[in-house]
């Protein structure tokens, strides 16, 4: 396995960043989680643009240019001979001292590694995932900081310990107000009589790039699509719940804090989306 760290190709073992590095002392860094179907960079366009966003909103020069950063991501999938997996693209503040100042980080590091992936075996595709709310927030402010994709995943890493004491694989946060936001690395839609609705992303949701496609299918396969504000109790009772995200693709949701979802398995809405999305990416 080749992973890039700043212009050269290392192995696993040589892939080391320093103990100064701002990344590590405060999470202070950006990402992306992209993947690779049948050889090819799933909506390459799509992640960088976040990407670069992300770095302009929190003053972090990325080193390379857009079409460097491209080159860079083909070439360490080409190295790993990979046509299937999962693009972990890292640009962290780079090594500085041991204030908080970013201006003591001269230069960003880019580290990019490839993997193979599996999140969720399939038959949790047709059953669904039981889910819990949790009482951690998503960052705020709301509007702005859930948009940045940082690498500050404190409430996120939170929640996950939460489904983990509660035994559930994803989870659902809240932005400040109680508003459903978002899961802990995935997007969250529901639908109500036909209607498909996901949470505006000014409510505190990363403007995900599965989000975004599934978004156009609706519009393509003619269901009506609203972005608008919704709580726990419409997750109640939805008749379909589920998640959307780069690694866990569309995912049905059976349960929420212990109420049956529709008939407890992936609706017919649902599992139509997973078809087309999955048309869409081989
Ligand atoms: N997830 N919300 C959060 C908090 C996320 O971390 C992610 C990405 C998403 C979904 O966004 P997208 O569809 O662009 O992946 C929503 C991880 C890192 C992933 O799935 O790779």
């Amino acid at each position: 396995q080749w992973i890039y760290l700043d212009g050269s190709f290392v192995t696993k073992e040589e892939a080391k960043v320093s103990v100064y590095d701002h990344g590590f002392l405060y999470g202070d860094g950006i990402f992306e989680g992209i993947r690779i179907y049948g050889g090819n960079i799933f909506k390459c366009k799509e992640h960088l643009d976040r990407l670069y966003d992300s770095a302009k909103s929190i003053m972090l020069n990325i080193p390379l240019s857009f079409q460097e950063m491209q080159d860079a991501l083909v070439e360490t999938i080409r190295r790993n001979e990979l046509r299937d997996g999962y693009i972990r693209l890292v640009v962290s503040r780079g090594p500085g001292d041991l204030g908080l100042d970013p201006r003591r980080s001269p230069k960003a590091s880019v580290i990019i590694i490839v993997e193979q992936l599996s999140i969720y075996p399939e038959e949790a595709y047709i059953n669904g995932l039981k889910t819990v709310s949790v009482s951690s927030r998503r960052n705020i402010p709301d509007a702005v900081n859930p948009k940045i994709k940082s690498l500050n995943y404190l409430n996120n890493i939170l929640v996950k310990i939460q489904s983990n004491l509660a035994g559930v694989g994803e989870a659902i946060m809240l932005n400040s107000q109680g508003y459903v936001a978002e899961g802990s690395s995935d997007n969250i839609f529901i639908v109500k009589r036909g209607v498909v609705f996901t949470p505006p992303c000014y409510i505190g949701a990363l403007e995900g790039i599965t989000r975004a496609a599934i978004i156009e299918i609706c519009e393509r396969k003619g269901y009506t699509l609203k972005e608008e504000p919704f709580t726990l109790h419409d997750v109640y009772v939805a008749d379909e719940v589920f998640f959307t995200g780069t690694a866990a693709e569309v995912i049905a949701v059976r349960e929420v804090d212990g109420r049956t979802i529709g008939e407890g398995k992936a609706g017919p809405i649902t599992t139509n989306l997973l078809q087309e999305f999955r048309s869409i990416v081989t």
